[in-house]
Order: structure tokens, then C-alpha cells, then sequence
């Protein structure tokens, strides 16, 4: 399963590249304002010098027409983009347009597997089911992921699942139980799936022994 990191904050982005464990980046509207960016092109230019995944940004319109317009726009700038459509009949509309055109879409907003099937037969390249936002309101969102997993390789769907609304390690991990392709990840959680209470403890053990030793060993000789 590919991971890919949720947020526009280009500082965390440059950390987790290193860790070699980055496969995409995706954005939204609402993280560009926790990042406090509004200048999408330059924040996704300098995304692309760091990861060479796909960056998934979103489209602002609510027509199809206005969808397709920003969506040329962005794939202009000739970067790794896919275009994030949100989950509505224009949404579909310009989905069937964009992929006869070779660009990369993302629908957005996903909360049913009907929603997910009619994006998949439109073309989307990702589907993004929302978990977080589902559990929030007592759906269990894994569900809908594992749903989708076996109905696209059932039918042969090439658009691939990108679990989305990340909240803690475990819905990584049961992504990929699911059958997500991709787990788009806020960096928190990312760096909570790097800790282990034993591996600290287990670090500090083998110090204190190789320390011991060696301190023994000055002393006797
Ligand atoms: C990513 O594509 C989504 O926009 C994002 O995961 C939504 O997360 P939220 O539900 O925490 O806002």
C-alpha cells in the first residue's frame, strides 16, 4: 500500500520525504489554510522538488465547466498533479472529461460505495472515501473502503482507493487490511507510526549494557 501524506505544510512534507516512506501528497482547502497558503502553484512547486508522487489539489468551482477550467489550469503547470473533484453529478461530468483528457482526478468527498462506484465508472483515476469523517458519525468508514476494494478488482476498476480522513495508526493499518492502494496520512499520525513504546525502551537497554561494558572494561584494564 502507497502512503501519501495529507497536508500542505511544506516543513513537514520535506521531513517525511526523508524517511524514504512518501509515495504522493494530497491538499485541500482547508489545509492550505492551516498552512496558511494561498499561493497553490508555488506550494505545489515546491512539493514536486520534494516528493515525486502525485499532489492532489483541489478544484474551488461547483460546475462542471468551472471544474474543467481549473483543472486544465492546473495540469498545465506540468507537474505530478491530480486534480481533486468533489463527489456531485458537475463533479462527474468534468470527471468524464478530464480522463478522456489524460488528467489525473481525485473524487473527493467520497461516503458511499455507490458514490465510489459511479466515480470509478466515470473515469476518476482515485477515489477518496473519507473514514474519519464516517466514524465520526457512527459509520463504521473501513466498511466502505473494503466495499469498494472488492467491487473494483472484482470488475477490473484500474481507479485506485486512497483511504482519506485519516485519524490514528490503526486506520492505516486497517486500510491496508481493507485493500486501500494508498493511505493518505496527516503527518501526526505519521509520526505516531514510526513510535513504539518497546523500541525506546529496548534503545535505552542496549546503551546501558554497551556503556556498562565498556566501563568495566576501562577499569580493568
Ligand atoms: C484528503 O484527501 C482529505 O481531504 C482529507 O483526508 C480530509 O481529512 P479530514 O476529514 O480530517 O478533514
Amino acid at each position: 500500500m502507497k502512503i501519501f501524506l495529507d497536508t500542505a505544510k511544506v516543513e513537514e512534507i520535506k521531513r517525511a520525504a526523508e524517511w524514504g516512506v512518501v509515495d504522493g501528497v494530497t491538499t485541500n482547502p482547508s489545509l492550505l489554510a492551516r498552512a496558511g497558503r494561498a499561493d497553490v502553484e508555488a506550494v505545489v512547486r515546491e512539493i514536486a522538488s520534494l516528493v515525486d508522487g502525485p499532489i492532489s489539489v483541489e478544484v474551488i468551482s461547483t460546475t462542471a465547466e468551472g471544474m474543467i477550467e481549473e483543472a486544465r489550469r492546473i495540469a498545465s503547470w506540468g507537474l505530478n498533479t491530480a486534480v481533486k473533484i468533489p463527489m456531485t453529478e458537475e463533479g462527474l461530468k468534468a470527471v468524464r472529461v478530464l480522463s478522456r483528457e489524460g488528467i489525473k482526478t481525485n473524487v473527493t468527498l467520497v461516503f458511499s460505495v455507490s458514490q465510489g462506484l459511479l466515480a470509478a465508472k466515470a473515469g476518476a483515476t482515485f477515489v477518496s472515501p473519507f473514514i474519519g469523517r464516517l466514524d465520526d458519525v457512527s459509520h463504521e468508514g473501513m466498511t466502505l473502503v473494503r466495499d469498494l476494494a472488492g467491487i473494483f478488482s472484482r470488475y477490473g476498476f484500474s481507479t485506485e482507493i486512497i483511504a482519506a480522513s485519516i485519524r490514528h495508526p490503526l486506520h492505516v493499518v486497517e486500510a491496508a487490511r481493507a485493500g486501500a492502494h494508498i493511505a493518505t496520512v496527516p503527518f501526526g499520525v505519521l509520526a505516531q507510526m514510526v513510535k513504539h513504546p518497546l523500541t525506546d525502551v529496548g534503545i535505552q537497554r542496549f546503551l546501558e549494557d554497551w556503556n556498562r561494558l565498556t566501563t568495566e572494561a576501562l577499569s580493568a584494564a
